[in-house]
């Protein structure tokens, strides 16, 4: 299970399978194939690719396994797929697993040991680790040596097991959820940004040649503006689309296709779904506009609070319509504006203090 194969973890899969129909196979299936596997051919975050580029070289030149590296981020921005990139342009293997899948130390202290020199271990969701899993990685990241304690009471000794020096990279989607001591243990910490449309749109014509579909550049655009600064929806409407093309027997995808497509999956022109529009419109007739707990808001729309922080709240946040505050979620006035609705005056005097700056 352990030998680089990838797999998905469940509950987010879930989620996202409920904003559009696919089925796991394919899902997984096509993922791979769309997965850049290397360095050129993965669009955007230049930051952190150039950031990497510069302590990747230095580790080769010196000779020695590349730093811990943590990835984190919102889903579906490529932090399993850079993982990967990092192995292969290192030439390294890599190992996968995930947080809540290794339930005793025993587990990860297998995995440990049978790491080569220089080889990369890719724990996804790295925030689930149960804490005393979590304990083993800190002596193995640190100096490589993995630290037990044998038997009980006055005859209890402690034993170290040298490590191969290897590089952990770990991937979260809540790093505020990772214990500190196991946050500095990395060294390095890239956060994976949303993706402009510019980004997105190039991501979409990538992947049609790889999936061998023609697509109109306006068309490619279309796509890339409603996919919610993420490339793995990216990719998800162009196959809807794609799908919609090919039934009306069009050789090349048209704006106009796309359009349709994407309207008839209730996508809107920003990349909004039910979802996201129950999720406004109750904060704004419901809850006068907030600040209304995550909670409530969850249970009176009835869909999961950690679907909602995870998938929908990083986009609405980007988009500025909406914002944390102690109090909870608050409906901006741009909220108001794209859902068409009067926006009260009490909000109207909240912003201008903002604006008139
Ligand atoms: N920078 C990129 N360039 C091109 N394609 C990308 C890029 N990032 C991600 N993708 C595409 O998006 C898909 C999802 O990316 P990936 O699985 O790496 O996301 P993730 O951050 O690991 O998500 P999750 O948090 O759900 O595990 C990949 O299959 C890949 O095709
Ligand atoms: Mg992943």
């Amino acid at each position: 299970m352990l030998d680089g194969e990838f797999f998905e973890n469940g509950g987010l899969y879930e989620d996202e399978e409920s904003l559009i129909v696919s089925t796991k196979t394919e899902y997984d299936e096509i993922e791979n194939v769309l997965r850049p596997k290397s360095m050129d051919g993965y669009v955007g975050q230049e930051k952190v690719k150039t950031n990497l580029a510069i302590f990747m070289q230095a580790a080769k030149l010196r000779g020695e396994a590349l730093d811990h590296v943590l990835l984190y981020g919102p889903p579906g921005l490529g932090k399993t797929t850079l993982a990967h990139i990092i192995a292969a342009e290192m030439g390294v293997q890599i190992k996968v697993t995930s947080g809540p899948s290794i339930e005793k130390s025993g587990d990860l202290a297998a995995i440990l040991t049978n790491l080569n020199e220089g080889d990369v271990l890719f724990i996804d969701e790295i925030h689930r680790l149960n804490h005393n899993v979590e304990e083993i990685l800190y002596p193995a990241m640190e100096d490589f040596s993995l630290d037990f304690i044998i038997g009980k009471g006055p005859s209890a000794r402690s034993v170290q097991i040298p490590l191969k020096k290897f590089t952990l990279v770990g991937a979260t989607t809540k790093a505020g959820m990772l214990s500190s001591p196991l946050r500095d243990r990395f060294g390095v910490l890239s956060r994976l940004e949303m993706y402009s449309v510019d980004e997105l749109a190039e991501i979409v014509r990538r992947s049609a040649v790889k999936l061998g579909t023609e697509i109109d550049t306006d068309a490619s655009i279309e796509v890339a503006k409603r996919s919610r600064g993420t490339p793995r929806i990216a990719n998800r409407l162009l196959r809807r689309v794609r799908d919609f093309s090919a039934v009306l027997k069009h050789e090349t995808v048209t704006l106009a296709d796309t359009k349709h497509a994407l309207d008839m999956l209730e996508i809107d022109e920003l990349g909004l779904d039910n979802i996201d529009i129950r999720l406004l419109t109750s904060m704004i007739e419901k809850f006068g506009g907030g600040p209304v707990g995550l909670d409530t808001l969850a249970a009176t729309i009835n869909e999961d609070s950690n679907t909602i922080e995870d998938v929908y709240e990083p986009y609405l946040l980007q988009l500025g319509f909406i914002s944390r505050s102690p109090r909870g979620r608050i409906a901006m006035k741009k909220a108001y504006e794209h859902l068409g609705k009067p926006i009260p005056t009490k909000i109207r005097d909240q912003i201008s203090i903002f604006d008139e700056e």
